[in-house]
């Protein structure tokens, strides 16, 4: 097996034009060098070789490669005999790469992902280390084993800890990760000190970011999460669902909880089908999320004032998400307790029985509406309307929504045909049965436009242009991966940078890519082209967290957004962010 880093370095050092010109005499013209292709029969050159890019491509039979390529192609050559050969061509040897030592150490800058996971690795083992946090654990009842499923770690007390772990700590994928904060003097210092850590894992299991736990009851805040970042946005993931998705499937049933340790501790009691939102209120994209693998969801909170302010929003949030085919409830623990401590001192049995008995959303709704209304006079019946109105308004589900319907008609005692004179609603007929949230679409040539941008001139790509980039559709990926490569291939020829690409980018999206770099214009201004890719892939990129974010901001105290929110909700308009007290 041969290094890929040996290869993309073979690839930086060859010529295409020297290979192919050994065997098919080339013909410069203009930026580029012509022949007639050797892989069809022409009688006018099409076949063109490009120096910058480091590709060949054949305009009549679409033939196209890179040096290896070419010699597999033209030579019969095995991928191993070509690269030999190529690296004799450069006076360079091949090394053999042993299959376990998978430390490169090349590589100067590691990319969001392996930063977030070495600090993941690092946390872990200091919990081995730490009497202390261990005893925090095991004092609220952890068992090792739940411990060890949740990759529970400790980051030590200490401001540069992480410099350490990371021998290149001027890292700028440390930064945006959110495990190191720059102070005004530019000094860099661990976010996360002396706290338990809770690893947040998106779907596919890998790590994200981070929830911290004080251990010395008088730090504050109680819990500090890493910001947002191209990897993770709170609105989006749910603590715990990676681990919980098999139990989900199994039980057909999600159950939301508000805490970290909620999750943990519920697992812990066999109930291992919990996750929690992560500090915000559950957004429809939660719910979308996990009705793709349950239809039931049952939201449990705490017993307290707050946790109930947060059910109703969590009710109301989910509204646009609902469909005929969801059961949404509600659990209302005693109000001492929170899901945690009520599975320690009930066990799972009771839990579980609670669970069965959750109130539907449906009659939450009503209760909720008809709390602190008797309904007697007029005048309450308008105001039990106008609550109602907005609430009726968002449900497109038409089965849930034509019972409520009735139902708030008959307590307002009007007929429905009354209340739909009255009421603003939807048509139930014409609206589709599964109205999902959804955003913008971004036009696709902007994206590729960066992105060729960024494969011909790779040192252009700036750390922070992953903070800008938003979401998990295929663009904001292929964006995401082009700009980490670029960020690690700062001086690679085009060819590299693709190469690399092969392993993270979906291959008919890579094609696309290839035949459009094949065709550009090589004596661009390539940073000037760049820097008005960005500008507007910024804006729109800007809008449509805009809209993500505007359903969250009113949940959202001003202290707890991150810069790069700050800097998006201006960018869409907002200029004074209202600032809500903090229900807890
Ligand atoms: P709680 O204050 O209810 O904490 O916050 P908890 O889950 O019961 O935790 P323990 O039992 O005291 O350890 C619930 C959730 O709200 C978010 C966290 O996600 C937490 O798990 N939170 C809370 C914060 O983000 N910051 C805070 O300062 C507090
Ligand atoms: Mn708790």
């Amino acid at each position: 097996m041969i290094p890929e880093s040996f290869i993309q370095e073979l690839l930086n050092r060859v010529d295409i034009v020297d290979v192919i010109d050994k065997s098919v005499p080339l013909k410069k013209a203009g930026a580029n060098y012509s022949a007639c292709c050797p892989f069809h029969n022409e009688k006018s050159p099409s076949f063109t070789v490009s120096p910058t890019k480091q590709f060949y491509h054949c305009f009549g039979c679409g033939a196209h490669g890179t040096a290896v390529g070419f010699l597999m192609e033209y030579q019969g050559l095995s991928f191993v005999e070509s690269i030999h050969e190529l690296a004799q061509m450069v006076g360079m040897i091949v090394p053999q790469e042993t299959r376990d030592s998978e430390k490169p150490s090349a590589k100067v800058v590691m990319g969001l992902q392996e930063v977030l996971q070495q600090a993941a690795d690092y946390y872990k083992a200091e919990l081995k280390k730490s009497p202390r946090a261990i005893e925090y654990l095991k004092a609220r009842g952890l068992s090792g084993k739940v411990a060890a499923k949740f990759q529970i770690g400790y980051a030590p007390a200490g401001w540069q800890n992480l410099q350490s772990v990371f021998p290149h700590c001027e890292n700028e994928a440390l930064n945006v990760a959110g495990l190191v904060v720059e102070n005004e003097q530019g000094k860099r210092y661990d976010r996360f000190r002396d706290r338990i850590m809770f690893p947040i894992h998106d779907q596919k299991g890998q790590v994200i970011g981070f929830g911290g736990r004080v251990i010395n009851p008088e730090d504050t805040p109680k819990y500090y999460n890493s910001p947002e970042t191209p990897l993770f946005q709170k609105g989006h993931e749910l603590y715990g669902l990676f681990l919980a998705r098999r139990a989900i499937r199994d039980a057909g049933r999600a159950l939301v909880v508000e805490g970290y340790m909620d999750v943990v501790a519920l697992a812990q009691y066999g109930i291992e089908y919990a996750v929690a939102a992560l500090g915000t209120a559950t957004t429809p994209f939660h719910i979308t999320k996990l009705m793709r693998q349950a239809d039931e969801i049952v939201f449990c909170f705490d017993g307290d004032n707050a946790g109930r302010t947060a059910a109703w929003r969590a009710a109301m949030n989910a509204l646009p998400a609902l469909t005929d085919g969801l059961k949404l409830s509600f659990l209302f623990l005693p109000k001492e307790h929170d899901p945690d401590s009520f599975v320690r001192e009930f066990g799972k049995d009771k839990f579980e029985s609670e669970m069965k008995a959750a109130m539907p959303l449906s009659q939450y709704i009503l209760r909720h509406l008809s709390e602190n209304n008797t309904l007697q006079s007029q005048e309450d019946k308008v105001r039990f309307l106008n609550e109602a109105e907005p609430i009726l308004q968002q449900i497109k589900a038409p089965r849930s929504a034509m019972f409520l319907r009735k139902k708030i008609a008959e307590l307002a005692q009007l007929s429905i045909d009354e209340m739909h004179s009255l009421l603003k609603l939807p048509n139930l007929n014409q609206t589709p049965v599964q109205a999902r949230p959804k955003l913008s679409r971004t036009p696709s040539s902007l994206h590729k436009r960066f992105c060729l941008m960024l494969l011909m001139q790779p040192s252009l790509a700036k750390a922070g242009d992953l903070l800008w980039v938003v979401g998990q559709d295929e663009e904001a990926q292929l964006l995401r991966h082009t700009i980490e490569t670029c960020l690690l291939h700062p001086h690679s020829k085009p060819v590299v940078i693709m190469r690399a690409l092969e392993t993270k980018v979906d291959a008919k999206l890579l094609r696309d890519l290839a035949r459009d770099l094949h065709l550009l214009d090589e004596t661009l201004d390539m940073a000037l082209e760049l820097a008005g890719a960005r500008q507007q892939l910024k804006q729109i990129y800007a809008q449509q967290s805009g809209h993500v974010l505007l359903s969250q901001l009113s949940e959202k105290p001003l202290s707890e957004l991150t810069e790069a929110e700050k800097a998006m909700l201006r960018a869409v308009g907002f200029k004074t962010l209202a600032v809500k007290p903090e229900p807890k």
